[in-house]
């Protein structure tokens, strides 16, 4: 059994399917990362999963558990968190506040309760931010932005975090210490779905790689066998961006 199954995913807007009859599974330990061009429908797949949108058709099963249109926190609470494509911090609030808040006991605006600030420090040094737990969201730089986004998810103690775009607007030595944090984290046993426009920043981290294209499946292998793969190679030369 695999960690996370996706069977037959279809999610329609209108009349614009925008995942179509999509299936793919992770294992445990895994980092299986899914490339496609804009608009492939990479983030509907992740909104799909957290149930931030109800699937048109298809089943998700984590853990064994069919999780398909369950409430959004009951997926979180088994073990799903998800690092959003556009970062959302709260700049009333410094970025240990703001960690602290996916540790809150969830009730409308609970105050009491949550992690210790040892843990929060913990969470936070996982992606290097330890040293700016009291600095507020609109002083740091975009790369510790994006960092905070994955730290607020880890607060959630996920088995399985899903990544949408982590690398983007990041520059190349960003790219490489959030790789190797993340590449700590597999270490220390956590499953992650890992999407980017393309390969380049996946390459060396993901075990598998799954192209998405129109909604729907275009290919499926390793970060060498997709290089390789003439179909991916035309959809990259047809010019849509990749
Ligand atoms: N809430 C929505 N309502 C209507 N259409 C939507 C909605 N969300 C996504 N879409 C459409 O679904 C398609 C897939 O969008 P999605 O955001 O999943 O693509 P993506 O692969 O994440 O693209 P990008 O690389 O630009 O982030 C697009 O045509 C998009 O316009
Ligand atoms: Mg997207």
């Amino acid at each position: 059994m695999s960690l996370l199954e996706v069977d037959g995913l279809t999610k329609n807007f209108g009349g614009l399917t925008a995942v179509d009859n999509l299936s793919f599974t992770v294992d445990e330990g895994e980092i299986l990362g899914v490339i496609g061009p804009n608009g492939a429908g990479k983030s509907t797949v992740f909104n799909c999963v957290m149930s931030r949108y109800s699937v048109t058709d298809g089943t998700i099963t984590f853990n064994g558990d069919d999780i398909t249109d369950l409430d959004t926190y009951k997926i979180v609470n088994k073990g799903l968190s998800r690092v959003t494509q556009e970062s959302d911090p709260i700049d009333l609030f410094p970025v240990g506040g703001n960690i602290k808040l996916f540790t809150l006991p969830n009730s409308l605006l609970s105050l009491y309760g949550g992690a210790s600030d040892k843990e929060i420090a913990g969470y936070a040094s996982r992606v290097g931010l330890e040293t700016k737990l009291q600095e507020t969201p609109d002083e740091l730089p975009h790369a510790d932005v994006r960092r905070l986004e994955i730290a607020k998810a880890l607060a959630t103690e996920p088995e399985l975090m899903l990544l949408d775009e982590p690398f983007a607007g990041m520059n190349k030595q960003e790219i490489g210490t959030l790789s190797d944090q993340i590449e700590a984290l597999r270490e220390e046993g956590m499953t992650m779905i890992v999407v980017d426009h393309n390969m380049s920043g996946l390459m060396r981290l993901v075990d598998r790689v799954v192209v998405i294209h129109n909604g729907s499946k275009l290919a499926e292998g390793t970060p060498d066998e997709i290089a390789d793969n003439e179909e991916v190679q035309s959809a990259y030369l047809s010019g849509e961006g990749f």
